[in-house]
């Protein structure tokens, strides 16, 4: 279903978040600690000026561990486009960055149960990666206004079920029909397994924003778990058939997603969730970010890796040439027009389910390969979804109820940097993954005051 081994531009490293917990820091620490205390006794016992010394002592500790850190730090941090590979590193003929070296041990420490006391300060956020210095000046950052209100609330559309060839045809016809006029909403596409285990933190989430948003859910037609006639997910499955991690099947799961989305003209933009994502701000800020954005978030790159250029199949040939051929995470946000152009491509489509399966991995190549051939201009390149990818393996990492802690959302809120709307700011990441059910209470203890919902 995923990338492997794959590092987004200018993301954050986890491995970086962690080893400020490293067990070697903390002896490192301690000792220099011990030094300077030891250090600052004899000070305190020759000369007996006590508010002298420990003004002095502590202004030394922390300088040390300062240097220490930016030495650190600066030893260990990722190449601003680090795509590494894990099977082989990469043939010359692209212009790609090195491979990073990451440690691929690392193994984060647990983190205290969660306490009703406040979590021991956060790590230090590392300093913002260099940039190339031509943005445009000031961004102005996605506005915390509210959105428009909406005088009464419209509510979801209702789902309509039907074969998906009917359903393609009608979705092309309402997408050409006007959305002059409409109060934009976002909707959310949830493609799932089973059920949504994290569904209270975003029945939260969404929560007095009736007419901004609407859901459609994608899961395994034999999953017959239920949703609470209150709950803003009730009716909102789509008909939907058996999806095989990484096959094809899941690009058709995406592609009916986006094609009942369609039917309602109000829909402006489209985010592609999995059942372990989060929201990382409140409703409005990323509805705002979203509805203002010039631009989608489709993440396009070119890997000349076997996990990359190696996944091409020449049977595509002259349809999809391997110079034309792109990577990306598969977790997209796109505008309505791009939408509309994934689901009446009938030129892409047909060879890529014709050939790309299995070591082929559709649903990470066919929409970045797309994007590139067919309207390059139409997105910023990068994913507003964070994924861990820090270890190697075909998934990244999860997170479960001890690693959720106030320092390491916050990072993710804004730990990174990134254009948007031709500006710099350090909100890149809307959504992260994946966060296993287990977290669901940490997260819903923590949102109010970190998440901001
Ligand atoms: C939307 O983006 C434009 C630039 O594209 C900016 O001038 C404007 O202030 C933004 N509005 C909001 C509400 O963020
Ligand atoms: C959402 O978050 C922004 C920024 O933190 C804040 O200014 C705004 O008031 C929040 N909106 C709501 C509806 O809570
Ligand atoms: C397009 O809009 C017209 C007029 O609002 C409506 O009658 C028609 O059903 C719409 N088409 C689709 C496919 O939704
Ligand atoms: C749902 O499916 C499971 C296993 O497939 C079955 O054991 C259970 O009885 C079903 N529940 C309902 C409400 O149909």
């Amino acid at each position: 279903m995923q990338n492997e081994q794959q590092q987004q531009h200018s993301a954050p490293s986890l491995s970086l978040f962690i080893s400020h917990f490293n067990p070697h820091n903390l002896v490192s620490n301690s000792l220099i600690c011990a030094s300077i205390a030891a250090a600052t006794l004899l000070l305190i016992l020759s000369f007996n000026i006590k508010d002298y010394v420990s003004g002095i002592s502590f202004d030394r500790v922390s300088s040390n561990l300062n240097a220490y850190y930016n030495l650190r730090h600066h030893v260990q941090a990722p190449a601003p486009q680090p795509l590494p590979p894990h099977f082989t590193p990469p043939p010359p003929p692209p212009p790609l960055p090195p491979p990073q070296s990451l440690p691929s041990h690392f193994s984060p420490p647990p983190s205290p149960p969660p306490s009703p006391t406040p979590p021991p300060p956060p790590p230090p956020v590392p300093p913002p990666q260099p940039l190339p210095s031509h943005f445009t000046p000031p961004p102005p950052p996605p506005s915390p206004s509210p959105p428009p209100p909406s005088p009464a609330p419209a509510p979801q559309v209702p789902i309509q079920p039907m074969q998906d060839e009917e359903l393609q045809r009608r979705a092309r016809e309402a997408a050409a029909n006007t959305t002059e006029g409409v109060t934009p909403k976002v909707a959310f596409l949830f493609l799932t397994r089973e059920g949504l285990g994290l569904r209270p933190l975003w029945e939260k989430f969404f929560h007095g924003h009736e007419g901004l948003f609407s859901i459609y859910v994608h899961s395994s037609p034999s999953y017959n778990g239920s949703v609470p006639e209150s709950s803003v997910f009730h009716g909102r499955r789509i008909p939907s058939k058996e999806v095989h991690w990484g096959m094809f099947s899941m690009v058709e799961a995406e592609r009916r997603l986006l094609a009942n989305a369609l039917f309602d003209p109000s829909n402006l933009r489209f985010a592609l969730l999995s059942e372990s994502a989060i929201p990382l701000f409140n409703f409005s800020t990323i509805y705002n970010y979203l509805t203002n954005s010039t631009k989608s978030f489709v993440e396009v790159y070119d890997l000349a890796s076997p996990a990359g250029r190696g996944r091409y199949n020449r049977l595509m040939y002259p349809t999809v040439t391997l110079r034309q051929w792109r990577k990306g995470s598969q977790w997209f946000e796109m505008d309505r027009d791009l939408a509309l152009r994934v689901v009446s491509d009938d030129k892409y489509y047909p060879v890529f389910s014709e050939f790309c399966h299995y070591s082929c991995y559709a649903d990470e190549h066919y929409l970045p390969t797309v994007v590139h051939i067919t309207a390059p201009e139409k997105s910023c390149g990068r994913s507003i979804t964070w994924a861990d990818w820090s270890k190697p393996g075909p998934h990244p990492a999860s997170f479960g109820r001890k690693r959720v802690t106030e320092g390491f959302l916050n990072w993710l809120r804004s730990g990174s940097k990134c254009e948007y709307n031709g500006a710099e700011t350090s909100t890149c990441f809307l959504f992260a993954r994946k966060f296993m059910p287990d977290a669901l209470d940490a997260l819903l203890r923590l949102a109010p005051r970190v998440l901001g919902f």
